[in-house]
């Protein structure tokens, strides 16, 4: 047998993914599994939205399209920057992608190569560091605290920077915290960044899913100076419930738009031309569902963290966006099931799946063995029921 790219050994598949195939699988086998793993809202994409793709099918636009997206969508996306963010893009400056996770990858081969490092606040996003090695860049991981919110301080990211740091990733609501940054702190981080003309590459797929009256803001909507030196990532999936539909879009300066949609060209072409119609129609069409949409998660993560503050020694942060959180099951670490002790946050995810039929991911698939991701897109009725089972499932342990 031929031997097979080496870059292969470099990465390992996605645990979100492997995690929600197992639970998939296990759910086909009769088992009764309820889902925390996959951070996919459960609602129905919203009907308008289908329809301006089904009218798409039937008007036969269903040829190539330019392959960096149609200037319609591409022209509704940069609507959606000027009034949510206050930020001037021209429709040269934004390319149209098969989901956020690939736009994200082009804007990695557009800004890094070998021996660039890039700085990785972590826990984080369980792709960002394989996709950085994909490119041929080192992510250079800076763990943060739950005490400080999840979000990198000026200071840590000062220490970690070094002559060969080239750029920061910040995701803002995060997954897997639900945690976002601040003003304050981002203006701080600011001026760490231009001193050391860092690109920033920003995340900002969960940008609408946020809570309690927080305001969201990214890097360049607070210090203008860093717009030259931005790229956003964003997409539909999480904010439409259009995750199966793939449409992502990045924003930057010109040249990087140019480099993306280069490579775009000659890899993937256009992403689904009735799937960017779709786009036109979230972008521009009523945004009650979106609405709708966060109040439900606003209702399930308060549900969620009241549920698993009924678990003894299990603590965990008030999210401010996203539909996860992050709890610490440390204390649960040297307990027995049996003659079994379970040691890790992998451990005791494997166990919860098995005993308590819930499938969580375990933090160390996002750089943290203390916790647990639960992600509560799911109905209040398998939240309820779950979280029950994992309640007695950890207090089973001896
Ligand atoms: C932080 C973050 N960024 C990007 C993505 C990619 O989303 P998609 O490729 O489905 O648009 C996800 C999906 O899980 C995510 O959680």
């Amino acid at each position: 047998m031929q031997n097979l790219a080496q870059r292969l050994d470099l990465i390992a598949p996605s645990p979100t993914l492997a995690l929600d195939a197992k639970a998939k699988a296990l759910k086909a086998e009769g088992r009764d599994i309820i889902n925390f793993g996959i951070g996919e809202p459960d609602f129905n994409t919203p009907a308008h939205i289908g329809e301006a793709a089904i009218k798409a099918i039937k008007d036969g636009f269903t040829r190539y399209t330019p392959a960096d997206g149609t200037v319609e969508l591409k022209e509704a996306v940069c609507e959606k920057f000027r009034v949510d963010n206050g930020l001037e893009y021209k429709p040269s400056q934004i390319v149209v992608s098969n989901g956020g996770k690939h736009s994200l990858y082009n804007i990695f081969l557009c800004l890094f190569q070998p021996g660039d490092e890039v700085i990785l606040p972590c826990p984080s996003w369980v792709s960002y560091a394989p996709m950085l090695v994909l490119a041929g860049a080192t992510p250079v991981l800076v763990r943060t605290s739950a005490a400080n919110g999840y979000t990198i301080t000026a200071e840590e990211l000062e220490k970690a920077i070094t002559p060969r740091t080239r750029g920061i990733i910040i995701n803002s609501p995060s997954n897997p915290t639900g945690m976002a940054y601040g003003h304050d702190r981002l203006k701080e981080l600011a001026a760490v960044i231009l001193k050391n003309k860092l690109w920033v590459v920003t995340d900002d797929i969960y940008e609408k899913i946020v809570f309690d009256g927080f305001k969201f803001a990214n890097l360049p909507m607070l210090e203008p100076a860093l717009y030259d030196q931005t790229v956003i990532a964003h997409g539909l999936a999480k904010t439409y419930a259009m995750t199966g539909w793939r449409i992502g879009f990045l924003a930057g300066p010109e040249k990087v738009a140019r480099g993306a949609a280069k490579i775009q060209s000659q890899t993937t072409s256009n992403p689904c031309s009735i799937s960017q119609k779709a786009g036109v129609a979230a972008l521009t069409g009523p945004q009650d569902t979106v609405t709708e949409m966060v109040a439900s998660f606003k209702r399930r993560r308060d549900l969620t963290l009241s549920l698993l503050a009924e678990i003894p020694n299990v603590t965990c942060p008030v999210p401010q966006g996203a539909f996860y959180v992050f709890p610490d099951v440390s204390a649960y670490f040297g307990k027995k099931d049996g003659n079994t002790v379970l040691n890790t946050s992998d451990e005791l995810a494997a166990y919860l799946l098995e005993k308590a039929e819930a499938a969580i991911v375990p933090g160390t698939g996002f750089g943290d063995d203390k916790t647990l991701r639960v992600s509560y897109a799911v109905s209040d009725e398998d939240i309820k029921r779950g979280l029950g089972r994992v309640k007695e499932a950890l207090l089973a342990l001896k």
